[in-house]
């Protein structure tokens, strides 16, 4: 008596086949399990039916650029027929390129099918809807239908929505440039140029491209003064915005002030005065020079230097015993 135990979830498919040549087979495979499984019956009552087509390959969605056809293809298995559908009808049957082949695992039949849309067709196909091609394959249990592929006449208009404009910021302002590409099928893609070379953010964190294709720069660096180009680009076409030179300017700013300079003059009134300079810093790119004066004035005095003068003499002294005697006066009026 024959009994096969499964794991749950297998696929039947081959077992199955094996079964009704009277083979018991073990895969190899170490991931028999027996401990969660299901008793099959001893015997199926017929052979089980064919199942219903299934899609290895379903066609894609493609655009045509300029005059060259598309290719549409898809694969099915087990087919006994597949045949494209466009905008609901079939297509002739002399233009599918069929081929046949068995798959090695399951031993069913696989069928793939290609067609060729061409441009004029899509632009034969008047009204809203997009040109659309299906595959539709039969086996002996019915008919699958693969998903809708949509075949789009490519192309990329001419003008910018929006072009970035130029502008002088303040060193460290957040910068904004807008770009909206030209509208496109498919949309178009866009790049920013600075000075020729492609913007990468993951290589300068500064910045920034936003979903709506918009640049930032997070802190304007003086390196950013350059001019910024936005670029379009699709499988059809590559344009180029306007250029935008953005100016980084830095405004000046005042040095402290130096020490006051000696009195000018030497007795009396006079001035002193001190210094700053425009460098801390200095003003960049057309930034703005300090605002105030650079100098300071002061008045001083210095004291003038005065003549000493005499006192009166004072008493003569009494008479000493050498028959002299001294009287004295000081510089005292004024003093020096
Ligand atoms: C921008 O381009 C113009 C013209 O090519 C050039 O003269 C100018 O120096 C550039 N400006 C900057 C900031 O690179």
């Amino acid at each position: 008596m024959l009994s096969v135990r499964i794991q749950r979830g297998q696929y039947l498919g081959p077992l199955v086949l094996l079964l009704l040549v009277g083979r018991y087979v073990v895969s190899g495979t170490e991931s028999t399990d027996y401990s969660d499984a299901e008793v099959l019956p001893d015997s199926f009552p017929s052979a089980p039916a064919e199942p219903l087509p299934e899609f290895l390959l379903e066609p894609e969605d493609a655009f045509i650029v300029k005059n060259r056809p598309i290719q549409l293809r898809c694969r099915a298995s087990p087919a006994t027929q597949i045949y494209f559908k466009c905008n609901g009808e079939w297509v002739n049957q002399n233009d599918h390129v069929t081929r046949e082949s068995l798959d090695q695992i399951t031993g069913l039949v696989v069928r793939e099918v290609d067609i060729s849309v061409a441009r004029t067709q899509v632009e034969e196909l008047f009204g809203l809807e997009d040109y659309w091609c299906q595959c539709v394959a039969w086996s002996s249990a019915g008919t699958t239908k693969s998903n809708r592929a949509y075949v789009r006449i490519a192309y990329l208009r001419k003008n910018f929505e929006q072009e970035p404009l130029g502008r002088e910021v303040r060193l460290e302002q957040e910068v904004l440039l807008q770009c909206r590409p030209p509208e496109g099928m498919p949309a178009a893609e866009v790049d920013w140029l600075k000075n020729e070379d492609v913007i990468d953010p993951s290589q300068d964190s500064n910045f920034l491209i936003t979903i709506d294709h918009d640049l930032i720069i997070k802190q304007a660096r003086l390196s950013d003064t350059a001019n910024y180009t936005c670029m379009a680009r699709n499988v059809v076409a590559k344009r180029r915005s306007s250029t935008a030179t953005l100016i980084v300017y830095v405004s000046g700013g005042w040095s402290s002030w130096t020490e006051w300079s000696e009195c000018n003059a030497r007795c009396g009134r006079g001035w002193q005065r001190r210094t700053r300079s425009c460098t801390n810093p200095a003003p960049l790119n057309g930034g703005a020079f300090c605002e105030g004066p650079p100098f300071q004035r002061v008045t001083c005095t210095t004291l003038c230097p005065v003549d000493g003068g005499w006192t009166e003499w004072a008493k003569w002294s009494a008479c000493g015993t050498e028959c002299t005697h001294w009287r004295s006066r000081e510089c005292q009026a004024p003093p020096t």
